[in-house]
């Protein structure tokens, strides 16, 4: 079965990265705006007979960039794909996975609705916010990890001493995939979230005095997440100088500032999304397109 990769507009680097990875051209694909600010979307490469995947973060512009991907989709089907694949290495929306107040929407399960409109027939995705939120698709995911190529990355150079620590008890199972292969010990923060972007910390269960701290999580959005905790392990006695690393590096809001603000060692995130304006402080961003191009790779032969 041939095979086509096209990209949106969100991440053309990494589809690029991806299509270098596989050893196959990028397919031609133009998303420009009407002037009324609706998606115009062109797919010029020929996909009649062929499984076509579509790479496309769900970053800021999150709405939109859903609706192109949707839109991508659907004219991909009916120029007689066989099947449509969305590769989208950050799943906006993720987090709206469960209804905490009864008064909000299911969000994950409404993404998954608007991309089954657009005739997706398969997912690909990078380390989902939980795993709940693949029973939102109606259609099959394949959710693949970039954690053991982050382990690696922080690995070097990382302190005897060093402790992983998770910010919350929703990344406690992230933080022992951390910790389990660099044969450290673990702690868990024990966060509570007042609003979108501020978070408070109540304790720490585990030994941290004295020690390296690395802080992981799936995501750093605002920061706010990751200041409160940094603020909780030096005020438990860790060294003054903590690692941070997570899957999708989004830095929105307060983040430069925040972050900027602490005594951060390294800081270590994947290129899932792309990098936006400059921060003040060094990120290092560890390449997603090997293992986004193996999981297709695989897809393609089966
Ligand atoms: C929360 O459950 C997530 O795992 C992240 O900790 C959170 O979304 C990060 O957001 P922020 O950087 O805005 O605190």
């Amino acid at each position: 079965m041939p095979t086509v990769l096209v990209s949106g507009s969100s991440h053309p680097a990494l589809a690029q990265d991806v299509a270098h990875a596989l050893g196959w051209p990028l397919g031609a694909c133009a998303v420009e705006r009407f002037p009324d600010g609706e998606c115009s979307v062109r797919l010029d490469a020929p996909v009649r007979g062929a499984d076509l995947f579509v790479l496309q973060a769900l970053s800021a512009p999150v709405g939109e960039h859903l609706l192109e991907l949707a839109l991508i989709a659907d004219a991909g089907h009916r120029a007689g794909a066989a099947s449509v694949t969305a590769v989208v290495p950050y799943l906006g929306y993720a987090r709206q996975d469960r209804r905490e107040l009864g008064k909000e929407p299911l969000g994950a399960r409404v993404v998954a609705e608007l991309l089954s409109a657009g005739r997706v027939n398969r997912m690909v995705c990078l380390d989902l916010h939980s795993r709940a939120v693949e029973g939102c698709f109606l259609q099959p995911v394949e959710h693949t990890s970039m954690v053991p190529v982050l382990v690696e990355a922080v690995r070097q150079g990382l302190p005897p001493n060093s402790v992983v620590v998770s910010p919350d008890l929703g990344a406690v199972k992230r933080a022992e995939m951390f910790a389990r292969p660099l044969g450290l010990p673990s702690a868990v923060i024990h966060k509570q979230r007042i609003g979108s972007d501020e978070v408070h910390t109540q304790g720490i269960i585990g030994d941290v005095k004295g020690r390296h701290v690395v802080l992981v999580d799936d995501m750093i959005s605002t920061g706010g997440t990751l200041a409160a905790a940094v603020h909780a392990v030096l005020e438990a006695g860790a060294q003054p100088s903590v690692t941070v690393c997570a899957v999708h590096g989004l830095f929105v809001g307060a983040a430069k500032e925040r972050l900027g603000a602490l005594p951060l060692a390294r800081v270590v995130v994947s290129d899932s999304v792309p990098p936006g304006p400059p921060l003040g402080f060094p990120v290092e961003r560890v390449r997603c397109a090997p293992t986004l191009a193996t999981v297709l790779r695989r897809l393609s032969f089966s």
